[in-house]
């Protein structure tokens, strides 16, 4: 067999020396361009878990490279003149130049042949290959010749960085927030062997400019970073090695595979400097190739194996390392953050690191950040503990004169069991119970202000006296048996209205007992719906009417906080989104004006609704859609409605057109919930995808929204905010009387199951390379 690898960094090194143990007959040949110990950069980074990886697959290299490396625990962060540390992270450095020669040694070793300064322009030369390796970097010349085959995705990042080095010891992954007269900049820093360390510096495109490293060279932007970064670097240098300012370019491609030819790391797919994976990623995906081809009958089974049980992993990864980009790019957001809650951010900011995580790992700090959270509560008056604080998820909140026990919200979830719109039997177990659950806040679910606005003839209304009963009858349980507040959501359905119930068929037109339906533009919602009829301005006065007389029946029945629903494409949010949104009057066209429907009819309930109670308004930040509304809108949308006097911004997306492309995930629509919150500077109320009290506390310690809702959690669950109060240890959490005993008895059982759960967790976590390293040079007189 002959195989012939295009490019000898990490990947294709690795995979020579892989494939070369299974195939020892086989002709494998890497052919690189630069000199063998011509390399560009510093360090690369890896986590324990790969170098387990790398001891399983070819034990002779992964001795040598670990005999190199630099080990750490902890990851410090510096930030307006604090510093945080936070242990137990595992991670060793190596100079990328000796992990290159050390590969190169046992490639040659095995009998690979390594041919430098071999520029390869034409893959025609390999015409006898059985298998070319196209692992040629970043900027693939193959990738790019074969572009329509292997469509490759480049998004060019906003950020500029640049990579150098310093002889600037380090104890710990370094990250560095420097504020200038130019705006933020950030280092990541890290030793990778004695007396060497990494320097990633990064900055935003205007600042970048502001601070005039526009055009200038190497030396003259490193000592402009030697400026800037100089009480930390203590005298030492900064390095340059073609350390030019660049921005970073996430790839993402398509295929992997064409005829026997397969892309393998930075050529394939990149993965943000921030989460250090890229070396990672390239050595795995050698390996990933290796197994396939042990496994599979033939080339093309094995290529496409690989590409196949390759790509899920690669694109989380990706996943994490967009998100942990997101955070950099727009860390100006958290400036003003105490610096123990911004330092908790970072840490969290690619969601694989949470509250629980950090509490057995960095106990001291979890409870710093408790304790800061909490002192931030009590400034707003409430005698909380500040010594011992409760975990975020039981930290009271205030809105207007409503004062909610805690940030657990149950989100607001049609029933579809209304009979013309009255709430029954049904909806009073269901809301009664999760009250009793523990929750600090229940939304109702969309309540129609008329028989028209409904979305299906199974909604709940609020038009006529028997639904103020059925309603009045809920409130006056969840007021005299539990703790919780109760916000009614008012809704129109627009042009989602006269549909059939969810189980039937969710936003399918009614085949029969329909009614008509209104919406901002003649546009319908599948093909076969019903066409809306436009609104014009009478029947904006009569919706804006209604919406009033449902929120005065919302008073009378005692309900604690009015939420007005500009979402998931229902009547106000076709008004927002553009894409639904064709008008050419004042309603339509700028976002000003498709702002201005809601806003006033936001406006007309807010000046009905009593003045002590709180409003928030539902948004679907982004409609996930090409030309639809984007996070940046959102901000503008939640910055309007707080002009108009909202308390709450409830964060959702979507739902707004049948094509659009949500990227679902744990937690996915927080980002827009941190976006509003931190660039609007209003409270804001997080939910999607949020299953866990662990999620919970992460969101909220990290500030990246005041309250968060479950939803689908809370149908399986009434009582999923009790629970969590038992495995937290917050005994202040409402139980009705007749439930105590039941409280008593989760609170002694979890406190034991937490104890036996973390010393478990602990028992099972293997000793980190770093703390092996530390206890074998421990002097024998410290035992
Ligand atoms: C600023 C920065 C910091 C980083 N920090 C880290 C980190 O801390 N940890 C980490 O793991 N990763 C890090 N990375 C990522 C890492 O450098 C790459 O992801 C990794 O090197 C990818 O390996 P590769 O083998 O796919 O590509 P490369 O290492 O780029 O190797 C490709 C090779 O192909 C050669 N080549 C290209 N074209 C041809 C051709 N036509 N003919 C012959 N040879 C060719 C090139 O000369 C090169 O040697 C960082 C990257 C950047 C930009
Ligand atoms: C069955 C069901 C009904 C829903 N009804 C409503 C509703 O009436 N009003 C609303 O704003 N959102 C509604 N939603 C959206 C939820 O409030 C929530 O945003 C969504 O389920 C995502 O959160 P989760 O992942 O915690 O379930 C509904 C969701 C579900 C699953």
């Amino acid at each position: 067999m002959k195989i012939a690898i295009i490019g000898g960094g990490p990947a294709g090194l690795y995979a020579a020396i892989l494939l070369k143990k299974q195939r020892p007959e086989a002709e494998i040949t890497v052919y690189e361009r630069n000199r063998a110990d011509d390399t560009f950069g510093f360090g690369v980074v890896f986590s324990d878990a790969t170098l387990d990886n790398f001891e399983i697959y070819d034990p002779p290299s992964y001795r040598r490279i670990t005999q190199e490396f630099a080990y750490w625990d902890d990851i410090a962060v510096h930030f307006r003149g604090t510093v945080h540390r936070v242990g137990g992270n595992g991670f060793c450095g190596c100079s990328r130049r000796r992990l290159l020669l050390i590969l190169q040694e046992r490639a040659r070793e095995l009998g690979v042949a390594l041919l430098f300064e071999a520029d390869i322009d034409d893959e025609a030369r390999f015409a006898d290959a059985d298998l070319v390796v196209l692992a040629d970097g970043i900027n693939s010349r193959f990738r790019d010749k074969y572009i329509e085959h292997f469509q490759p995705e480049v998004d060019v990042r906003s950020n500029m960085f640049a990579w150098m080095g310093s002889t600037r010891p380090l104890d710990a992954f370094t990250f560095i927030f420097q504020e200038t007269e130019w705006g933020p900049f950030i280092a990541h820093a890290y030793q990778y062997e004695v007396g060497r360390s990494t320097w990633i510096f990064e900055t935003d495109p205007a600042t970048f400019k502001r601070a005039g490293l526009e055009g200038l060279n190497e030396k003259q932007s490193a000592d402009r970073m030697a400026g800037i970064f100089g009480w930390f670097l203590e005298g030492h240098q900064l390095l340059t090695n073609r350390s030019m300012w660049r921005n970073f370019p996430m790839i993402r491609s398509k295929r992997w595979v064409k005829d026997n030819m397969v892309l393998l790391g930075d050529a394939k797919a990149t993965a943000h400097f921030s989460i250090g994976s890229g070396t990672k990623l390239a050595m795995e995906d050698a390996i990933a190739l290796a197994d396939a081809m042990h496994r599979a009958p033939t080339m093309d089974v094995a290529l496409q194996q690989y590409e196949q049980g390759r790509r899920e992993e690669v694109e989380k990864t990706q996943h994490a390392a967009d998100v942990s980009l997101v955070w950099f790019e727009h860390v100006d957001r958290f400036w003003d953050f105490d610096p123990v809650q911004f330092a908790f951010g970072v840490m969290t900011r690619a969601k694989a690191i949470t509250y629980d995580n950090l509490t057995l790992r960095a106990p001291d700090f979890v409870s710093e950040v408790e304790k800061a959270f909490a002192k931030q509560v009590r400034a707003k008056g409430f005698d909380v503990d500040v010594e011992k604080p409760v975990a975020p998820m039981f930290q009271p909140l205030r809105l207007r004169e409503m004062e909610l026990s805690n940030r657990a919200v149950v989100s607001p979830m049609c029933m579809y069991s209304a009979k013309e719109g009255v709430p029954g039997d049904f909806h009073f177990v269901h809301y009664g119970s999760r009250a009793i659950g523990g929750a600090g806040l229940i939304f109702t679910e969309m309540t129609c202000v008329s028989r028209e606005a409904r979305i299906t003839p199974g909604c709940t209304g609020l038009w006529n006296d028997e639904q103020e009963a059925g309603w009045h009858r809920i409130v006056d349980f969840v007021h005299a048996n539990s703790a919780a507040k109760i916000c009614l959501q008012l809704g129109h359905a627009g042009r989602k209205g006269a549909t059939k119930l969810m189980w039937d068929g969710m936003d399918r037109p009614l085949e029969e007992g329909g009614w008509d339906v209104l919406s901002a533009s003649p546009i319908p919602y599948f093909p076969d719906s019903q066409v809306p009829r436009e609104m014009d301005r009478a029947a904006m006065d009569a919706v804006k009417a209604a919406f009033v007389q449902a929120a005065e029946r919302g008073e009378r029945c005692g309900f604690d906080m009015l939420e007005l629903h500009c979402a998931h494409g229902y009547l106000l949010a076709s008004f927002i989104s553009p894409l639904t949104n064709q008008r050419t009057d004042a309603y339509g066209g700028s976002l000003a004006n498709r702002l201005r429907f809601p806003l006033e009819v936001f406006e007309a309930l807010r000046a009905a609704w009593p003045a002590h109670k709180p409003m928030s308004v539902r948004i679907s930040a982004t409609d996930w859609a090409e030309g639809g509304i984007t996070g940046d809108d959102a901000v503008a949308v939640a910055r309007a409605f707080a002009e108009a006097g909202v308390d709450l911004v409830d964060v959702s997306t979507g739902q707004t057109v049948r094509d659009a492309q949500p990227v679902y995930g744990r937690m996915f629509q927080t980002p827009f919930s941190d976006q509003v919150r931190n660039e609007a500077r209003v409270a804001t109320m997080c939910v999607g995808n949020i299953t866990t009290a662990d999620q919970v506390n992460t969101i909220l310690a990290a500030g990246r929204a005041d309250l968060v809702a479950l939803g689908r959690p809370h149908l399986v669950d009434p009582s999923f905010t009790l629970k969590a109060a038992a495995w937290y240890g917050a005994e202040a959490v409402f139980c009705p009387p007749q439930y105590l005993p039941g409280k008593e008895q989760i609170f002694r059982n979890s406190e034991r199951d937490r104890q036996d759960f973390e010393d478990l967790r602990i028992k099972a976590k293997p000793k980190t390379r770093a703390e092996l390293k530390a206890e074998a040079t421990k002097p024998l007189a410290a035992e």
